[in-house]
């Protein structure tokens, strides 16, 4: 079964409820529908109830059994407003601009899952990344043990005889643009953790990759790589992990063979690390065009699941990502 599908079967084995700050987007709308008839969240739409369901009777679509909620005119909307003038009155907001914040549904969404009222939030057909990430950044924050939100790719390559089966996840591809060694140390535990708790990877083998292995070029980035394999061991003595390793190296057990023979994860990574966003970002993408491999996006470190589409999406890219925040909610 691929990764997907055992996703979109846990999702359905414990329903949640998903809110789509972009309710009134039409791919947004037949994917809240999907959701509904598989089974697979509970959605809930945010905006202007006459604008969603003119938009969903254009679409062919029926929404009954959805919730639908327009913002302002919510009996929430004060409770919100007030515990968004709470969280950060000590970075100088005020009420009045709470109010406005609130009745934002970007906002709205994530104090909606910051008070346990939704279980997960999905959004980015027509916003940018930073658009929901600053403000779940802001309210929801990190979870306990984490000091940094970043992302990982679920990667399912056609080829078979890397990762688990197949399945890689590459990390990070999305949100720091260019961490320090504690910063890549936190992302490779953190890509652990998602690697084990989201695809059921039983033994992550982090990689953290450099165009070094284990000394073979003397440089300040890989000095930074290998920095950051020692933090990461300090902050997770048990999880296995090695860097700096090349990409043959941590993949290929003859290159393993030759070049870090004493490595615990050389040759058979199942977790791969890029030093930063720019490597992450064209790294997942190549084997996307170049070997056809499917690429699910997860943030990983937020307290409360919140997750990312690409404003190109296709219906089915928000439901499965939809999927995939529903089973993060279930952890
Ligand atoms: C993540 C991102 C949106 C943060 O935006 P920003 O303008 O730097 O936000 P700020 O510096 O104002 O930080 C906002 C808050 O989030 C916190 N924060 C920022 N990045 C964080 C991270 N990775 N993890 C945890 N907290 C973070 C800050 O500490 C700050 O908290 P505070 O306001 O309570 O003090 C920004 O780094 C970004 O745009 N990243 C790249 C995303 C992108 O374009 N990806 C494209 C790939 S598809």
């Amino acid at each position: 079964m691929s990764i997907i599908d055992e996703i979109k079967k846990k999702a359905h084995a414990s329903i949640k409820r998903i809110v789509l700050p972009e309710g009134d987007e039409p791919r947004t709308i037949r994917a809240a529908a999907k959701l509904r008839d598989e089974e697979l969240a509970f959605p809930i739409l945010l905006g202007d109830p006459e604008k969603i369901l003119s938009t969903a009777r254009t679409c062919g679509m029926d929404l009954r059994e959805i919730t639908i909620i327009n913002p302002p005119d919510s009996p929430d909307f004060p409770r919100y407003t007030q515990l968004l003038y709470e969280l950060r009155r000590g970075k100088g907001m005020t009420l009045e601009n709470a109010g406005t914040l609130t009745a934002d549904p970007m906002y709205y969404a994530v104090l909606m899952v910051k008070c346990g009222d939704a279980d997960g939030l999905v959004s980015g057909a027509a916003h940018t990344t930073g658009d929901m990430l600053r403000p779940a950044l802001q309210i929801i924050k990190t979870k306990a043990g984490t000091k940094l939100v970043s992302s990982s790719f679920l990667v399912e390559c056609p080829k078979k005889d890397v990762g688990q089966n197949g399945l890689l996840i590459f990390s990070d591809c999305v949100v720091v643009p260019c961490p320090t060694a504690e910063e890549l140390a936190h992302i490779a535990v953190s890509a652990a953790d998602t690697a084990h708790t989201l695809c059921g990877i039983e033994v992550p083998k982090v990689a953290l990759l450099s165009f070094s292995t284990k000394g073979s070029a003397s440089h300040e980035l890989v000095t930074k790589v290998r920095q950051a394999a020692e933090i990461a061991h300090s902050l997770a003595p048990d999880l296995l992990l090695d860097g700096e390793l090349q990409l043959d190296a941590a993949l290929a057990p003859e290159v393993a063979a030759l070049k870090a023979k004493d490595s615990p994860v050389a040759g058979a990574a199942n977790v791969l690390i890029f030093p930063d966003l720019q490597a992450g970002n064209i790294g997942y993408k190549l084997v996307q065009r170049l070997a056809g491999a499917e690429a699910f996006a997860v943030l990983q470190g937020l307290a409360k699941p919140c997750n990312d589409l690409s404003r190109g999406c296709s219906v089915e890219d928000i439901v499965n990502t939809v999927s995939i925040t529903a089973v993060q909610a279930q952890a």
